[in-house]
């Protein structure tokens, strides 16, 4: 039987899967990371943790699943995506990896905007300045941490700098340069207008591939030190929406998905690129081959919950959380969730926003607290949708995945905020998923990436919207969206 691995560097932590051809999992393995924010509004990581958990993960895999080595035909990468990860010419790292979710570089964001104009920007890279994205991240360390600026000798991405550890090979793939601000979507190669503008050396940025063309080959260090078997290939693998979206079949028009991992993610693929005209949505490569996709990023969505959880929800299990709000009434009697907490990206783009509480009154128990969450994170991903319904993309069914799609609850207030039926899959490894498929696709088990996803994923599950809530929700929904409006400028006083 021919094996194939997936390693998925999150923002919590590290997974690292292997499946058989038929898609069936041998082992998974998960190790942790820390998030560290030293200031309001930032978040870093460090890569040396994110290598430590690869390595660690892939031993557990190898052992949990009794495997060898030359078991394993090929591997994919995919990772938290825009990350800032700098290296020097001794491949020394040079600072903690700025992530996605950090919002300091809003100023920077308004230079890109001013020097280069946002109708060129859209031409050249086919989406906004956005504080998450990277290019605002170098301009941040250029202007603040000159030092460390000029020792820089790579800028690599979070998978790509375990990819860089695996097999000594500086690369990258389409999916995960598409958030870069300094990649050519339309052309799938670096943009020499961005670079350029931003005076930034190509030399430092890697080769990039398609997502499921062979990068690179595991070293024979490597191999001594993980067990994997020396030349192993190691293909582009794909930022984790896109290797997710791959995990979820989503590789053709009018199968959309919505993900609830600490970021909440509605992702659409498209066979041409496409572009929400007021730019609310990101237009990126898809990790299919010359296809696109759009998504809407929420920034705290199985965040919010966590947060909540571990500051004000005791830290109680998620499903005794759950359980608790499932006695409160739809709508949470008034209570409503605005889910800021790092900012927001679709629809907002506002790193200033923050998270509310409305309409609390001495009826709201924690159970109404916990409910509220879930449906403002939901309300927030409507958001999402709504913009994609406005594209005129044909929507046949919606698929849920994530740590969000794990509750049936909370999958019943997705079919009824959505007013739509909401499917799930055989699959829940999502990006790690995805990216073993593409190993599969680079190493020719599989002929496509869609003759991957037909082989292996299939629906287990369908959740239907309940009219009364779906009605009730409608209200609840506007309530919601005229709230932001009306706190905007509020939430960018530095008080
Ligand atoms: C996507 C995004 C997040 C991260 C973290 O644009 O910023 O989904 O990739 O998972």
């Amino acid at each position: 039987m021919n094996y194939l691995m997936g390693i998925d560097i999150g923002t919590s932590g590290t997974k690292t899967i292997v499946i058989n051809e038929n898609g069936q999992l041998k082992a998974s393995a998960f190790v942790e990371h820390k998030l560290d924010c030293p200031k309001p509004g930032w978040a870093q990581q460090n890569p040396q943790e994110w290598w430590n958990a690869a390595v660690e993960s892939i031993k557990q895999v190898l052992k949990n699943g009794h495997l060898k080595g030359s078991d394993i035909k090929g591997i994919g990468l995919s990772g938290q995506m825009h990350g800032l990860v700098l290296i020097d010419d001794k491949f020394n790292i040079l600072m903690p990896a700025i992530l996605w979710c950090d919002q300091r570089t809003a100023k920077e964001c308004e230079e890109i905007n001013e020097k280069i104009g946002i109708d060129k920007l859209n031409e050249y890279t086919c989406n906004p300045a956005l504080t998450g994205f990277t290019a605002p991240k170098i301009l941040w360390v250029r202007k603040h941490l000159p030092k460390i600026y000029k020792k820089i000798y790579k800028i690599l991405l979070p998978k790509d700098y375990i990819r860089f550890k695996l097999t000594g090979v500086f690369a990258s793939e389409v999916s995960d340069a598409s958030g870069t601000l300094l990649f050519d979507v339309k052309n799938r190669k670096w943009s020499k207008e961005m670079l350029n503008a931003l005076d930034i050396d190509k030399n430092k940025l890697p080769k990039v591939y398609e997502s499921p063309v062979i990068s690179g080959y595991i070293t024979s260090a490597i191999a001594k030190e993980t067990g994997l078997l020396e030349k192993t290939p190691v293909v582009g693998g794909g930022g984790d929406q896109a290797a997710g979206a791959i995990g979820n079949g989503i590789v053709k028009p009018g199968i959309i998905s919505v993900t609830i991992g600490t970021s909440g993610v509605v992702f659409a693929h498209t066979d041409k690129i496409k572009m929400d005209k007021l730019q609310r949505v990101h237009s990126f490569c898809h990790a299919v081959p010359e296809k696109w996709h759009i998504m809407g990023v929420m920034l705290s969505a199985g965040g919010s919950f966590q947060w909540f959880k571990n500051n004000l929800g005791n830290n109680l299990k998620y499903d005794i959380l759950t359980k608790e709000a499932q006695k409160i009434p739809v709508g949470s009697e008034g209570l409503i969730f605005l889910p800021y907490l790092m900012g927001e990206r679709t629809p907002h783009k506002d790193p200033y926003a923050k998270g509310v509480f409305f309409g609390i009154t001495m009826r709201h128990t924690k159970a109404h607290f916990t409910r509220s969450i879930l449906e403002g994170v939901t309300y927030g991903l409507r958001d999402s949708l709504e913009i994609i319904r406005g594209m005129n993309l044909k929507i046949k069914q919606i698929r849920a995945s994530g740590g969000g799609a794990k509750s049936k609850f909370w999958r019943q207030i997705q079919a009824d905020v959505f007013n739509s039926e909401i499917v799930t899959i055989n699959i829940s490894e999502g990006p790690a998923f995805g990216v073993a498929l593409l190993a599969g696709v680079g190493v020719k088990i599989y002929k496509s990436v869609e003759e991957a996803c037909e082989k292996t994923i299939r629906i287990t599950s369908h959740t239907y919207p309940i009219k009364n809530n779906v009605q009730k929700y409608e209200e609840y929904y506007k309530l919601y969206n005229s709230l932001y409006p009306a706190l905007k400028d509020k939430f960018s006083s530095r008080l």
